[in-house]
């Protein structure tokens, strides 16, 4: 079957046809979504018929698979991230504008999100393209934004006061954390990354885990992040995904940020997630 790319906006995203991840996927057809994800930042695969094995298959030909580092993977497949929410649930996993796992030292390089079970309507996801959120900025912001660097850590997320009311890691019953309260990571990176394969600079700060600039304190960072975490959801820079049963995203981390919409209560979705492990950002 021919392939077809059909972007879904101008800033982000494709749809992605006449790939089946269940079966082997040949290397003449890795490349073209491999280049459909460097072009787009995001790629969307309907009507997949997948086993976490299967996923774990595809997300392993992008390189080695992370184990979340603060979430209980699903039983029996460590690398495999179950993301619940239940229709008696208020919290969802995700629900704010991030990039995954920045706050290791070696961020995740893309993700795999395949769609088990979706409400009727709601649970989509947006996507947010960091090149244009960069261009977009004056020459004189830029510059300084080059020089700086920011501390990535999951204190404000990975707590259980976090988890208990409004936050998003999923609601305690649903998710689990495989850590003790007090387990956390950090990490130190360009504010402005250089993607690896294409050479674009990238806006890499993210309201989850950027709590402040290297060597300034979190009230001096907060009035610049704060204008960076608005501008770079400006809706020019998006797409939003709407999800079918089958559905599976594949994000770009590197150049990217998404934001899971908690606007189905009452109603039951289940992801399941792969992240690759990426290279320490430069
Ligand atoms: C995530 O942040 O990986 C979750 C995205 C989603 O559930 O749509």
């Amino acid at each position: 079957m021919a392939i077809t790319i059909q972007p879904v906006s101008p800033a982000v995203g494709a749809e992605v046809a006449g790939v089946d991840l269940a079966r082997p996927v040949g290397d003449n057809e890795f490349g073209v979504v491999r280049e459909a994800l460097l072009a787009h930042g995001a790629v969307f695969l309907r009507s997949q018929v997948l086993n976490p094995q299967d996923l774990i298959d595809f997300g392993r030909r992008f390189g080695p698979l992370n184990v979340h580092p603060m979430m209980r993977p699903l039983d029996g497949y460590p690398a495999v991230l179950e993301i619940v929410k239940n229709p008696e649930d208020r919290n969802n996993f995700g629900g704010s504008w991030h990039t995954d796992l920045s706050y290791l030292e070696r961020p995740a390089l893309a993700s795999l999100l395949y769609a088990k079970e979706i409400p009727p309507v709601g649970g989509d996801t947006l996507f947010a393209n960091m090149y244009l959120a960069y261009e977009a900025l004056s020459d004189g912001l830029r510059r300084v934004l080059d020089g700086l660097r920011a501390v990535h850590n999951t204190r404000m997320i990975y707590t259980p006061d976090a988890q208990a009311g409004g936050g998003i890691i999923g609601d305690a019953a649903s998710m689990q954390r495989s850590r003790p309260d007090d387990a956390h990571e950090e990490a130190i990176h360009p504010v402005v990354r250089t993607h690896p394969e294409t050479g674009r600079k990238a806006l890499y700060v993210n309201c989850n885990f950027t709590v402040r600039f290297e060597d300034m304190t979190e009230a001096e960072s907060a009035p610049l992040l704060r204008f960076l975490f608005a501008h770079l959801e400006r809706p020019e820079f998006t797409c939003r995904f709407r999800w079918s049963e089958g559905a599976v995203a594949l994000w770009d981390n590197r150049c990217t940020q998404h934001y899971a919409l908690n606007d189905y209560h009452g109603h039951r979705r289940v992801m399941q997630r792969v992240s690759v492990e990426g290279d320490r950002p430069v």
